[in-house]
């Protein structure tokens, strides 16, 4: 481990681009608490040199591990010896990583405003994009930045709203948390060129564009997204460089947030994916969300935080297993979303505490949305898929995942707009 941590270091350094040749990602099925009690040892001895994808959370819950070559008869050996169910979900990451490149075809799309979201796009090209849909459509849309990264790459939002008063309800809507989890950053731009450019033609949008104002922030952590295309598709964290002595680099954005911080599922070793940070609000990152959001934070009606993977419509709390005591409502409006979002191509979401159906995991961004800014109607939706591409979901799945995220959102908004 410390070994491997040294390549990684020498590795940013040198700029030098990480592989996965040779990886493999494994599903397990744990049947029993014995077997859950090794996977999540596993999990946790820093050693250990597997990544994830879906850590250990309860009996019945599958685990995603990617597994370096180098590991997999051994890790085979031991899984097999304890008889843990298992099966191959990705036979090689490395090969995953080059078909999820390849763009959708052309031929398929239904109009020529959609052939941006054939690829998953560069930070650049995103806030180029951002800024033409906003230039061209300036009675509605226009652009703002809510900070900086650690980096300093601007923390670029489209503000999407009917300007008849500055204190309409707000929707807000973030990506791109978790560096790796691309296919939220490329839904996040789809759902704004939608509520833009269907405004004059789909009356329920038009009423929404008037009814709220709408914040779209696709990338909250652009430092790591850009880290994933250049040096290390798996990478999860911000950027941000601490006073570890193993030279780690990063914190886990989901971690930091100020609602019991640091109370459960996550790490106070730097090293870790799960690591979550020096203090709250560490990151700049989510520094700027606490401020933007607490400054607005009674128009708030909505809010919600996209990830990737598993299809499902997360409500809080993360960081117990209770059930909060707006739970009902919670889940009513998540079952609207789920239902809308079934309806376009037939994807099941399923719904639940993010404990509950997940795992324990304190400090995230819906708990903080909720436990203190008050917003009652705080989501994690994990976008597509269930685990076949998991992380590396080919770009000819991004305007699917488009089309139904946004049939989700635009159907919970317009039953909020009844509620107003
Ligand atoms: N996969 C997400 C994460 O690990 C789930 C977050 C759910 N929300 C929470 N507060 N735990 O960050
Ligand atoms: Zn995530």
């Amino acid at each position: 481990y410390f070994f491997s941590d040294a390549l990684d270091l020498y590795r940013h350094r040198s700029h030098e681009k990480r592989y996965y040749r040779g990886y493999k990602v494994l599903r397990l099925y744990p049947s029993n608490s014995e077997q859950l009690r090794l996977l999540h040892d596993l999990a946790e001895s820093e050693n250990s040199e597997l990544d994830f994808w879906l850590p250990p959370s309860s009996v019945s819950r599958p685990v995603d591990v990617m597994i370096p070559p180098e590991r997999f008869h051994q890790i085979k050996h031991l899984l097999t010896a304890n008889h843990i169910q298992q099966e191959i979900l990705v036979e090689d990451v490395d090969k995953a990583i080059e078909n999820e490149k390849t763009p959708a075809p052309y031929s398929e799309l239904r109009s020529t405003s959609s052939v941006f979201f054939t690829k998953y796009q560069r930070i650049n090209d995103i806030h180029n994009y951002l800024e033409n849909l906003a230039a061209e459509n300036s009675p509605i849309a226009s652009i703002l930045s809510i900070g900086k990264s650690y980096e300093e790459r601007d923390l670029k939002a489209i503000k999407i709203s009917k300007e008849t008063s500055n204190d309409k309800p707000i929707i807000w809507i973030d990506a791109g948390i978790h560096a790796r989890e691309w296919i939220s950053i490329a839904t996040a731009v789809y759902i704004a060129k939608e509520l833009i450019q269907n405004y004059n033609s789909d009356p329920d949008i038009k009423s929404l564009v008037d009814t709220f104002e709408w914040y779209i922030l696709p990338s909250v952590n652009p430092d790591g997204y850009e880290y994933s295309h250049d040096y290390n598709r798996m990478w999860r964290k911000t950027r941000s460089v601490g006073t570890s002595v193993w030279g780690c680099i990063g914190v886990d954005a989901n971690r930091n947030f100020g609602f019991k911080w640091n109370q459960g599922g996550a790490s106070s070793n730097p090293c870790s994916d799960l690591y979550a940070g020096p203090k709250a609000f560490s990151e700049p990152e989510t520094k700027a969300i606490s401020e933007f959001i607490l400054a607005r934070k009674n128009q708030v009606k909505l809010y919600i935080a996209t990830h990737s993977y598993s299809q499902l419509w997360l409500t809080p709390w993360g960081w117990t297993s209770k059930l909060p005591d707006d739970y009902d409502d919670q889940y009513n409006l998540a079952n609207i979303a789920v239902k809308a979002l079934n309806s376009v191509h037939g994807t099941k979401y399923q719904i639940g505490s993010s404990t509950n159906l997940l795992y324990i995991a304190a400090g995230g961004a819906d708990d903080w949305a909720y436990g203190v800014a008050g917003i009652k109607y705080a989501y994690t939706p994990e976008l597509r898929d269930t685990g076949r591409y998991g992380f590396v979901l080919p770009a000819s799945q991004i305007i699917p995942s488009g089309e139904e995220t946004f049939a989700a959102v635009k159907a919970m908004a317009l039953a909020l707009k009844n509620e107003l």
